[in-house]
């Protein structure tokens, strides 16, 4: 699907504007939230608003002739509630206007909405429009024989007053490419462990960095010992599927300026090894890779906007399966660092995989690094399925670093919340025979699961982001959302501004 915009002047109005459709926003006292409409326009929908056919509360919507005089198909009238609209409905609203356009034969579709709603934000309501689109006409049917019909609709056009063209151009650019990316994580997450393996991951990257110029490494076991990743190895030696760890680089920042890391969790199935979960919903393990699928997704939309920045994306990838060379309960291995680890429980997999790569990230020199991972039940627990967690340690430095992730979560409707990552929880990790225990017992879980990741992160700024509540949705709505594949770009985008 195409998106663009159409600035308001003398030659592009409604008047003269052709499309299949005109979907047009009316709030519920009748008036048209487009102030150019012209009077044939408004007349035309009073007419309709005195029917009782549409009231203007938001959700609601009417399909209707278009007036004499407006070469639009089609007209659409979007109810929009209250003027101005809040944004709760004005998300109503797109989703309400995206559901009547579906069943349309229109290919070609003009949206004239109030364009700066969502956090008074012209980029802000962009990011809105355009994601719903996307998420709405979202089809996770790869591997079916029959597939959905897709969406007619080819074409999206926004109608834009004309002194914001410029604005909202750039913002209907930053949009597209950050679902992009986005969608893009969620097709490697719904994909099933048997295709999805580590292997698959690294042609991903590879293909990624063809298309968009990337520098890649694949690291294959033999350089993955040499690298005395112990840790990381553990995990991917319980399984026939060989790891990989993935480096990409897009370097198109100065060439002194310090980059950013991203570190991905990439379990690409988590049966818990040894320490086996039970039967019901292990389907879900599938998922264990989103971590890295947003890593991979936040660089297709770097590659996407040829961002000039710094940015190094890293993935260990391995699957965590229960077998004879499988880690046992009471196992102690040597991490990258030197520091030893004794797994007391194998299904706390993710942490021994990050450690390591988070040791790799030291070399260099980053101005942050930010895990992003699947990584522990107690985090759904704490804040459910609606914010990511969000853990850094508490000094000054580290408060900046989340407040800024904070703030562009907001921006990007990704939200996170904040949890500590205090010194006091430490010894929840005590072991008697090595330097670290890979569990810390149910209180506080996903805390002392950061809490063991701090330990390999003390020679430079660090977030880790815990999405295992937020990057996919289970029951009938099964699939990957994405998550936080908006909440990194936005926050590289903030960060250049
Ligand atoms: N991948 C899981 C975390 C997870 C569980 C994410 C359920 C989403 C849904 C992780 O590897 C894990 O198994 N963590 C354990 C840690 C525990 C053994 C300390 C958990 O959360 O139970
Ligand atoms: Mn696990
Ligand atoms: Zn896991």
């Amino acid at each position: 699907m195409d998106f663009s915009t159409k600035s308001a002047d003398k030659k592009n109005s409604l008047q003269t504007i052709k499309t299949d459709c005109l979907a047009i926003g009316i709030y519920s006292n009748g008036t048209l939230s487009d102030a150019t409409a012209s009077p044939a326009l408004q007349e035309a929908v009073a007419k309709l608003y005195a029917t009782g056919d549409i009231d203007g509360k938001a959700g609601s919507t009417l399909l209707a002739q278009s007036p004499e005089g407006i070469p639009a198909k089609r007209l659409l009238l979007v109810g929009l509630g209250t003027n101005p609209a809040t944004e709760k409905d004005f998300r109503k609203a797109i989703d309400a206007c995206i559901a009547a356009l579906k069943p349309l034969n229109a290919a070609n579709i003009l949206l004239a909405l109030p364009i700066d709603t969502i956090g008074n934000s012209i980029p802000q309501t962009i990011y809105t429009v355009v994601t719903s689109f996307y998420n709405k006409s979202y089809q996770s049917d790869v591997l079916k024989k029959n597939k959905a019909p897709a969406s007619k609709i080819r074409k999206a056009v926004l109608y834009i007053p004309s002194d914001k063209a410029a604005i909202a151009k750039k913002s209907l650019t930053n949009a597209i490419a950050i679902n992009k990316g986005r969608q893009y994580a969620k097709d490697l997450g719904n994909l099933p462990a048997n295709i999805c393996t580590p292997s698959y991951l690294a042609a991903q990257a590879k293909r990624l960095s063809k298309d968009y110029g990337f520098t890649i490494e694949i690291l294959e076991k033999k350089q993955i010992q040499s690298l005395k990743m112990g840790s990381f190895l553990s995990v991917a030696k319980g399984s026939d599927e060989p790891p990989r760890f993935i480096v990409l680089k897009h370097l198109k920042g100065k060439s002194k300026e310090a980059p950013v890391v991203f570190v991905g969790k990439g379990i690409t199935f988590d049966s818990g090894g040894i320490s086996l979960k039970p039967g019901a919903g292990m389907d879900e393990m599938k998922y264990d890779m989103c971590g890295a699928a947003s890593v991979l997704g936040t660089f297709k939309a770097i590659g996407e906007l040829d961002l000039k920045q710094n940015v190094i994306g890293l993935i260990p990838t391995c699957e965590n399966m229960p077998s004879g060379k499988a880690n046992r309960p009471g196992d102690i291995v040597t991490s990258m660092s030197g520091q030893t680890i004794e797994i007391l429980n194998t299904d706390a997999e993710g942490r021994l995989i990050l450690c390591d790569a988070l040791t790799f990230a030291e070399r260099f020199k980053p101005a942050a690094v930010i895990d992003i991972a699947t990584l522990t039940g107690a985090c759904i627990i704490a804040l459910g399925h609606v914010t990511s967690g969000l853990f850094t340690r508490m000094d000054d430095a580290h408060d900046a670093l989340a407040e800024s992730l904070s703030k562009a979560a907001k921006h990007a409707d990704d939200p996170v919340w904040r949890m500590p990552v205090e010194e006091a929880y430490q010894s929840q990790l005590d072991s008697n025979f090595a330097d670290m225990a890979n569990v810390g017992g149910r209180p506080a879980g996903s805390i002392t699961a950061a809490c063991f990741l701090e330990r390999f992160t003390r020679q430079y700024t660090w977030a880790h982001l815990d999405v295992a509540g937020t990057a996919w949705k289970s029951g009938t709505a099964k699939g990957a959302t994405g998550r936080p594949v908006p909440l990194l770009c936005q926050w590289l985008l903030e960060r250049q501004a």
